[in-house]
């Protein structure tokens, strides 16, 4: 089955639409159509040019003293551009505690970013290309028994849609992959925390979801031949997704905000449908 889109106009979802967690917990993509977040005359700028260094995919803050990293501008602009990811931060904890109170005070609001390039101006190493299906997994900062909220908005001015592509379940997905991945070795992800290439000690769970990760973008029969839908999310639609689940890549479209937040497992109304017990059913066994 391919990741439905549910959309969530203010007047409510359409007569049957299943709990709004209960869709995102199955793999939904929540569509918020007409939510605001407008910006002010000077912070129009923002999506007229890039306010970014170059360097790195996007301008973020981070942290509790929310630095801005990746950012261009004089430092009234620099402030100014903090400032919005300040605001959508608070836009998206405004959204979880009304849309999804089940997990408000359980999910923590981690990076924000803006995103001001188009996503295939930039030719990027398979691994990074974002354009390929895949499901989210960070490297260097294992995840463990936490997952992967985003929520995503276009801010692009020009009426230029964000266009995504989403695959197939997890459940399936995983099916076809796990046979290839490598043995999960905990020496090694020992040694990788002691050299701090890991911030924390990668677990079997991430050491499944980075080989997935990269076997998904490495594959291109499975990216031409997978089960697939495109989707265009319209300038000023929001949308939300665990993108440790729902398989996506992201195709074209500039000019957008994203906030990442983190839920434990536990919190979930199911557990049994996070990626972590999904991948423990498929193998048969608990994770270590
Ligand atoms: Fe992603």
């Amino acid at each position: 089955m391919i990741s439905p889109i549910v959309s969530v106009p203010r007047t409510g979802p359409a007569p049957g639409t299943p709990a709004l967690v209960d869709a995102l917990e199955d793999g939904a993509v929540l569509m918020f159509p007409d939510l605001d977040f407008p910006l002010s005359a000077f912070e129009q700028r923002f999506v007229e040019r890039p306010f970014a260094d170059g360097k790195a995919k996007n301008v973020n803050i981070r942290g509790a003293a929310s630095t801005l990293r990746g950012a261009a501008g004089t430092p009234e602009e620099q402030e100014a551009l903090r400032q919005v990811l300040i605001r959508y931060r608070g836009f998206a904890e405004a959204l979880v505690a009304e849309h999804l109170p089940a997990y408000a005070g359980k999910v923590t609001f981690a990076g924000t970013s803006y995103r001001p390039f188009d996503v295939d101006r930039r030719k990027m190493s398979w691994r990074r290309d974002d354009t390929r299906l895949h499901v989210d997994a960070f490297p260097s900062n294992p995840i463990g028994e936490k997952r992967i909220l985003r929520i995503f908005r276009n801010i692009n001015p020009d009426g230029q849609p964000r266009h995504w592509r989403v695959g197939e379940d997890f459940s399936t997905m995983a099916e076809k992959f796990l046979p290839r991945l490598p043995g999960y070795s905990p020496l090694s992800a020992r040694m990788l925390a002691a050299l701090k290439i890991t911030k924390a000690r990668r677990s079997e769970y991430d050491h499944l979801m980075l080989h997935l990760h990269d076997a998904l973008k490495q594959d291109m029969t499975y990216q031409e031949t997978a089960p697939q839908a495109d989707v265009h999310f319209a300038p000023g639609q929001t949308w939300v997704t665990f993108s440790d689940l729902v398989m996506h890549g992201a195709m074209g479209g500039r000019y957008m905000l994203e906030q990442t937040a983190y839920l434990p497992v536990s919190d979930q109304a199911r557990p049994e449908r996070s990626p972590q017990r999904l991948l423990a059913k498929a193998l048969g066994r608990a994770l270590r």
